[in-house]
């Protein structure tokens, strides 16, 4: 069978990357947390063991790649032991990471049984506006010394900025930090919104001016640097043309699982209410994998509606996003409402402008806080 064939009927190669959600317990409160609203309890927690045998059946199935995320990965007191087991897998490790919980003792040890690679969290340019985006003060004191430590140790790293309307116009500033910090890599993402973007969308909506100046600085940046900072971008997709393909595909390259062992096609899967999770408590990374029902329900293309089922790119993006579609279209099934070609385009653009009301440039609303002080 041809790979265009396969791509057509849905039959899945194994992922290349698996993010572990280690946990969901996190020092920073930021307005656009892609977690889910109900954040699931300490109690709940996948233990050492449990995960050291998802991380052994991951590199068995092919799996390259292990994201130790979270909330934020160092809240798990084993970070060291995971870590290393995860090494001795022969999976590349790379640490995502808000910086606070690492001390440098801490990373030196990290460094030394192996992992291969951090990826830090800024929320902003000065003190005053990534603690005040990040909701904990003092972080961003915190964020640089942990770039240096990871400067120091030779671990490759990588600056994760998201974008949002205040923090947008900074982007020139934010590559200047990146280079300051000694990142190899940038990745300058938009907001996304799901989870708890969506209770502070009024806040973080960007203006369709700012995404065209955004890319542009970063088409020019992207040139001026080559060689010297890679920078990623994930441009806002309710602007765009075409959406993007989220997660490479539904169930095509990455597999999620969360603190509880839930194994999702992506972060925010749970918000399709017709679709349930098995968890690898009780089946295999595997099994789920090939034979879930969640995992089989938006993979090929024969489940997708018109304009997607006949369209000449429904092997580049996918019909786009799942979740986006759910959470605009009220079915997971249509048409990415970015897309330029889906009814609900119009919809989509007067949701977004209507966000960017002035009257509405409210403070942000913080998981389980009433205000940031
Ligand atoms: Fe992609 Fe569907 Fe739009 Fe075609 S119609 S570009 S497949 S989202
Ligand atoms: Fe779930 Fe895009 S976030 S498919």
């Amino acid at each position: 069978m041809s790979a265009m064939s396969k791509e057509l009927s849905g039959i899945a190669p194994p992922p290349m990357a698996m993010l572990a959600e280690l946990t969901h317990r996190c020092p920073l409160a930021c307005p656009y947390c892609s977690n889910p609203l109900e954040l699931k309890s300490v109690a709940q927690e996948l233990a050492t063991e449990e995960w050291i045998r998802v991380f052994q059946e991951a590199s068995e199935m092919g799996v390259l790649h292990l994201h130790l995320s979270g909330g934020e990965p160092a809240s798990r007191r084993d970070l060291l032991e995971l870590t290393k087991a995860a090494v001795d897998c022969g999976l590349y490790t790379n640490l995502i990471t808000s910086g606070i919980g690492i001390t440098e003792k801490r990373l030196d040890a990290l460094a030394d049984v192996g992992l291969d690679h951090v990826q830090l969290s800024i929320q902003g340019v000065d003190q005053k506006q990534a603690d005040r985006v990040g909701g904990y003060k003092g972080g961003y004191e915190r964020k640089l010394k942990l770039a240096a430590w990871v400067h120091a140790t030779g671990i490759p790293l990588t600056v994760n900025a998201v974008c949002h309307r205040t923090n947008m116009d900074d982007v020139p500033a934010i590559i200047e930090l990146a280079l300051e910090l000694g990142a190899r890599r940038l990745e300058i993402a938009t907001v996304q919104f799901h989870g708890w973007a969506i209770k502070n969308r009024a806040q973080l909506m960007p203006t369709k001016g700012q995404v065209e100046a955004t890319t542009k600085i970063v088409e020019n940046a992207r040139n001026a640097l080559e060689g010297k900072l890679v920078i990623d971008y994930v441009p806002a997709d309710y602007y765009a043309t075409y959406p993007k393909a989220c997660m490479g595909g539904w169930g095509r390259i990455g597999i999620n699982v969360d603190p509880t062992g839930l194994v999702l096609p992506c972060h925010a899967a749970e918000s399709i209410p017709s679709l349930t999770f098995d968890n690898v408590r009780e089946k295999s990374l595997q099994d789920i994998w090939y034979h879930s029902d969640a995992f089989n329900a938006y993979r090929g293309t024969k489940w997708m509606q018109e304009p997607c089922r006949s369209c000449d790119r429904k092997l580049v993006d996918f019909g786009g996003c799942r979740c986006q579609a759910m959470a605009i279209a009220g079915d997971a099934k249509a048409t990415d409402p970015a897309c330029h070609k889906s009814p609900l385009k119009a919809k989509l653009l007067e949701l977004a402008n209507e966000q960017i009301r002035p009257d509405q440039n409210a403070p942000f609303i913080y998981r389980g806080r009433y205000n940031f002080p």
